[in-house]
């Protein structure tokens, strides 16, 4: 931690807004904080009065620590918030924008998304989808996932969205923690000019996904695939018999929204449970005043709707602002390393958020990518799901913005389901890698082991003091562990966010990337348990321990120690078929970039592996104290084999 606290204590350069930007921006001045600081719940509700509720809250906030219900006896619909509300004045405004990785586009309206989620609400119901059901949903990048989404919405339903870049493995997993009912898929996708099919991946989730009782296929590639009769249907046949309006629900604030698998610390995936109008407020509010999001505005977020960024600043955050949300199906170079270029080029993007990682990746294709296209027409730049580098943000705004377009650096997380510590583009003066402060509202604090609060310039752990809207309500099946992994470290007083952080004589907050078992891959959260126990599945493994290591692109690698079983012999070949092993368990994103075989691991003398060791060992650095291993020769056994 304290290498990285001072190269950053190095960057001394500031941004202030463009005078024209600050003119015309939503917040311009420190107003909202002092508002938000004098009642935070007033300044909440504030938002909450510009969505469309059938019912008004009696309360705004009812806080048990560490039980937070948001606008308590309200009662909306999220459907109704981001199509039905919009009909008078966006009826035929674009609503989605979507880009095949072919490059076929298909514009939907606020009213055709409208009519096709009415639709769909219904075909649902006709499967018998009621309240509270859940609905998992396994689909790329294509129309039908946000339509399938606020479908779920409309009748209530709890969606649950599994990244179709995930395994057969990890949809049964989510399909059995969730209880699906009904699991919505797609034939195939396009990759990198490549067919991945998906169907194929889904039956085999589906052998054991016995909750799973209808699945319903949207035809994308037309690629050949098996139909289970009275399983399998085809959306679009479904879609022609369906009634083209369905009444929307009236949900509870409290009543839950979706349900969103994500890595943590220790064992299977976490099922975080988001809820309705404190998540809707959250993400209505952070993209109006984030993303200076503006009527005539093209924006395009280009996260996969399969992980938090995309449901919140995508489908929701946009859609409840009536904004035009911009969606594209595939890779950033195909068939060229100019695609995202193109595609600002040809919508005339004028708000775009992507990730450190990709913006690294762009450096190393090169400026003259970029610079080919017109992209005059970008206002605001964002980025999320790591730490940016100075650099890198340097880069992103000269190269990207041409010095003409802020950068919010937005801190959030899954669990947060909004943004919470970030710039207003129209007001905060920049400092490049600092995500600078939390927005109105929100209460963030850097503290030491025993919850102290540690002077400017120290590194600690980042909690959150106040209840927020569109926190977490809990870990779906799994009360205890909400609390246990969120609030019992500092006594159930803070919100433990398991990043590191330090904030800066100004009040800046610099995030230090995560201080539990994490590995942030590209901006993707992967717990090393699970990295761990896919490995220890093939045959050859008889122990694996997983860390992180500095990566120039992906901000970290996975680097894996194996232990071999007996009578299995280290090659290549093994080495190949473990990477296989990892993606077939979780997905090609969690497959180890270096193995390393080794007769041992280093451990204490109760058996517990210390990963701080390897750790040292896979960045190269000297390793520290080897005293307490139970043998301490195997450090040197395994710095033969780097
Ligand atoms: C990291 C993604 C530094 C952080 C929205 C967090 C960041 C984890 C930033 C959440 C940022 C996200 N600066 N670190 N601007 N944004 N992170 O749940 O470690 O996929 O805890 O949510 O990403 O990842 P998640």
């Amino acid at each position: 931690m304290s290498e990285t606290i001072d190269a950053f204590l190095k960057e001394n350069r500031t941004f202030p807004p463009p005078t024209e930007f600050a003119k015309q921006a939503w917040v311009n001045n420190d107003d909202p904080y002092k508002r938000a600081e004098d009642n935070y719940e007033k300044f909440w509700e504030g938002f909450a009065s510009e969505l469309h509720w059938f019912k008004k809250w009696s309360k705004a906030l009812e806080w048990k620590p560490p039980h937070a219900k948001w606008f308590v006896g309200g009662k909306l619909n999220i459907s109704y918030n981001c199509l039905d509300r919009h009909l008078s004045a966006h009826k035929n405004k674009a609503a989605l924008i979507w880009e095949g990785e072919p490059g076929e586009t298909r514009t939907l309206t606020y009213y055709d998304l409208y009519r096709e989620v009415n639709k769909f609400a219904n075909v649902l119901k006709k499967f018998g989808v009621k309240r509270g059901d859940r609905v998992s949903i396994y689909l790329p990048m294509i129309p039908e996932l946000p339509i399938a989404m606020l479908a779920c919405t409309r009748i209530g339903a709890t969606h649950s969205v599994v990244f179709s870049a995930f395994s057969a493995q990890a949809l049964r997993d989510r399909n059995q923690d969730s209880q699906a009912k009904v699991l919505i898929t797609a034939d195939g996708y396009y990759r990198s000019g490549n067919v991945e099919k998906l169907k194929e991946r889904a039956d085999l989730a589906l052998k054991e996904s016995p909750s799973v009782k209808q699945v319903v296929i949207v035809k994308r590639m037309g690629n050949a695939v098996t139909m289970e009769s009275g399983r399998d249907h085809w959306w679009h046949e479904l879609m022609q018999e369906a009634d083209d309006y369905c009444k929307p629900e009236e949900m509870d604030s409290e009543d839950p929204l979706y349900i969103l698998y994500t890595s943590g610390s220790t064992g299977k995936p976490k099922g975080v449970l988001h809820t309705t109008g404190g998540y809707l407020t959250g993400v209505y509010a952070t993209n109006k005043w984030v993303f200076d999001i503006k009527d005539n505005d093209t924006y395009w977020c280009t996260a996969d709707i399969g992980w938090v960024t995309g449901h919140s600043y995508i489908v929701y955050g946009p859609l409840a602002n009536g904004a035009t949300s911009l969606m594209y199906e595939g890779s950033p170079d195909y068939p060229q390393k100019d695609r995202f270029w193109a595609i600002i080029e040809k919508h005339n993007v004028n708000i775009f958020y992507t990730a450190p990682t990709a913006i690294r990746t762009f450096m190393k294709w090169g400026a003259q990518w970029p610079e080919k296209r017109d992209m005059s027409s970008l206002r605001l730049l964002g980025s999320v799901g790591e730490p940016i580098n100075p650099e890198a943000w340097i880069w992103y705004h000269e190269t990207i913005g041409k010095g003409r377009c802020p950068v919010v650096d937005t801190w959030w997380q899954t669990e947060t389901g909004s943004i919470l510590i970030t710039p207003l583009p129209g007001h905060t003066i920049l400092k490049p890698g600092s995500a600078t402060k939390p927005f109105p509202g929100i209460a963030a604090m850097v503290v030491d082991e025993h919850g102290k609060e540690v002077p400017p310039g120290t590194g600690g752990y980042l909690v959150i003091t106040k209840p927020w809207p569109s926190m977490l309500r809990t870990i779906y099946g799994d009360p205890d562990r909400y609390v246990k992994q969120y609030w019992n470290k500092f006594g159930g007083k803070f919100y433990f966010t398991g990043d590191g952080a330090k904030r800066d004589k100004d009040g800046y907050f610099w995030l230090l990337g995560r201080i539990d078992d994490v590995i942030n891959v590209s901006g993707h959260r992967i717990s090393t348990m699970e990295v761990e126990s896919a490995l220890v599945e093939h045959d050859a493994v008889a122990e694996a321990a997983v860390v992180g290591k500095n990566h120039e692109i992906k901000g970290q690698a996975i680097v894996a120690f194996v232990t071999l079983g007996d009578g299995y012999k280290p090659s290549d070949q093994l080495k190949e078929g473990l990477r296989e092993k990892v993606k077939e368990v979780i997905g090609p994103i969690a497959k180890p970039d270096a193995i390393i075989f080794s007769d041992d691991l280093p451990k204490t003398r109760s058996g517990k592996i210390m990963r701080r060791i390897l750790q040292d060992l896979a960045e190269g650095r000297p390793v520290g104290d080897t005293t307490t291993l139970r043998d301490p020769g195997v450090v040197e056994r395994i710095k033969q084999q780097l």
